[in-house]
């Protein structure tokens, strides 16, 4: 055999020989014996070396003193660290080590949810812009300017007339201007309104926007899914009521609430001492919005608008808004 694959074979056996002798102190001493000794395998790479060819001899001189020293280097480092593990191991006493666990945000969970039982009766999820223009947020769904509707929704507007979207119903027409019915979607996001900042209100929130046209679709088929989603989400004794509402993209109009009860503080808080919490707003598509999207206006439909915060307010306990979005460990550490 070649003295260059004497070298070779010398430096994979020790690869697998020092594997199998971590944490084992005498096996580390065998080793060194056996490759570092005077009698050892590298000495005899060095008097094979003295028959090398004048030629070969630098290089393959150089290959096994670096060889030598990896192995002394290598034989070190594990006799160091074997000895600060027997340490470690013979103190059966010390604490586990602590690794923190990441947990979802109570927000994205009420949206998780939420999604997911539309997502079982068909509704696919949409997912909308958060800047939009007035077109968008307004024309379109049937708020001209100067409507009193727009107060309540007062506006955060950006340079060049864009303006951060009021609600989740800007998608609606969205969709509908690059799709053709039949059209069953929800589409979940984040929403700005320029509100004092309160333990009730916020700047920003989330709503749940909900989609379905078709033909012949009916104020009781809204009914039925608004009440299968209450159902499914607070359990199948909740009790739910429609309230006649206004809003200038739906006719008739409705706001859906769910009564909770007043168990707790935060139940007395949040539902404003009713037990009652308005948690949707939904109507029948307005005939006007079909024609701003270029439908035929004797299509039928229904819209809807889940507010989060309120839900995941009242189904975690929390006594104030504002918590759910500072980011503060402590709080978020505890769902
Ligand atoms: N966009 C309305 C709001 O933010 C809610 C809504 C959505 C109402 C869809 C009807 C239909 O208050």
């Amino acid at each position: 055999m070649s003295l260059l694959k004497k070298i070779d074979l010398i430096q994979k056996n020790f690869k697998t020989e020092l594997a199998s002798a971590i944490n084992d102190s005498s096996k580390i001493n065998d080793l060194h014996n056996k490759y570092l000794s005077r009698k050892g395998l590298l000495s005899q790479l060095f008097s094979d070396l003295g028959k090398a060819s004048s030629e070969d001899k630098p290089v393959l001189g150089q290959k096994i003193n670096s060889l030598r020293k990896d192995i002394e280097s290598q034989l070190a480092d594990l006799n160091s660290e074997t000895t600060d593990t027997n340490k470690i191991d013979s103190d059966l006493s010390l604490p586990g080590n602590y690794f923190p666990e990441g947990n979802i945000h109570p927000i994205t969970k009420v949206i998780d949810d939420i999604s997911s039982i539309f997502n079982k009766i068909g509704f696919s999820i949409f997912s909308g812009n958060e800047v939009e223009d007035d077109f968008y947020n307004f024309e379109a769904l049937n708020i001209p300017k100067h409507h009193p509707a727009r107060d309540m929704q007062d506006t955060y507007y950006l340079q060049n007339d864009k303006l951060l979207r009021t609600h989740t119903s800007a998608s609606q027409i969205h969709f509908m201007e690059d799709n053709q019915p039949p059209i069953k979607i929800i589409s979940p996001g984040r929403v700005y309104r320029n509100e004092d900042i309160s333990v009730r209100s916020y700047c920003l929130f989330h709503q749940i926007e909900g989609l379905y046209v078709d033909k012949n679709v009916s104020f009781s088929d809204l009914k039925g899914v608004m009440e299968y989603f209450s159902k499914e989400y607070f359990g199948q004794d909740v009790k739910v009521r429609f309230r006649p509402s206004y809003f200038p993209f739906t006719e008739p109009s409705a706001e859906m609430d769910i009564y909770w009860g007043l168990n707790s503080e935060s139940d007395y808080r949040i539902t404003k001492g009713t037990g009652w919490l308005e948690i949707l707003g939904c109507g029948m598509v307005d005939p006007q919005v079909f024609k701003n999207v270029k439908y035929d206006p004797s299509l039928t439909g229904y819209a809807f608008g889940i507010g989060i915060e309120r839900i995941a307010m009242l189904k975690y306990g929390i006594t104030d808004i504002r918590l759910l979005y500072e980011g503060d460990i402590r709080f978020l550490r505890q769902f």
